[in-house]
């Protein structure tokens, strides 16, 4: 009796190739990360150091929100009153643990190493008016780097979440 070999042979590749190109097709549409869709290592680099400018820039005026809770930091890298600087690798430290901890909130590889954001804070006594002043300048930085809608939404949650271990301690 005749067996048609080569159909079902063809049929068989053909399912295989349909079953790559779903399996395929499934990979691309799996969720990409909040940290791949902030532009990764430089996307999160670029926004940590923007805030970081931001928040320098509203330190040095006369109207700043920001200088009292930073001015251990702004005298150890001497960057008031002509001082000279006591501990000048300390605002790059800290750059580098909030890139790790953006990194890390937003599913990159990375995990953050530094203090909790509660032992990191306290003693400080952030006030409610200097957080939300400090969310602004990171607001501001999320522009600057043009982050999407959908991404600012999703990293505000994420930094939000923290802002009860930051403030009032
Ligand atoms: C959710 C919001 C915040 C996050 C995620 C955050 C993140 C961080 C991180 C990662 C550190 C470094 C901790 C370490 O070195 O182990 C830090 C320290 C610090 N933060 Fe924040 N922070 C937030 C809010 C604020 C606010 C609102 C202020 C002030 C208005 C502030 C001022 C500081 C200062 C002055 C330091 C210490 C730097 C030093 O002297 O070494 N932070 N923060």
């Amino acid at each position: 009796m005749f067996k048609p070999q080569l159909p079902v042979a063809s049929a068989f590749v053909l399912g295989l190739a349909l079953l790559t190109t779903a399996c395929g097709s499934k990979d691309s549409a799996a969720p990409t990360s909040l940290y791949d869709r902030m532009g990764g290592k430089t996307g999160i680099e670029s926004v940590t150091d923007q805030l970081v400018a931001n928040v320098g820039a509203e330190a040095g005026q006369a109207s700043s929100v920001m200088v009292r809770s930073h001015k251990p930091m702004l005298d150890a890298i001497g960057s008031q009153n002509g001082q000279p600087a006591t501990d000048p690798t300390r605002l790059q430290r800290l750059r580098n643990n909030v890139v790790d901890q953006f990194t890390d909130i937003t599913g990159g590889p990375i995990k953050y190493k530094g203090q909790s954001m509660l032992v990191a804070h306290t003693n400080m006594k952030v006030t409610n008016a200097e957080y939300n002043a400090w969310r602004a300048l990171l607001d501001n930085s999320l522009a600057t780097n043009k982050i999407g809608a959908t991404e600012k939404k999703e990293f505000a949650i994420l930094v939000d979440a923290m802002r009860n271990d930051v403030v009032n301690h």
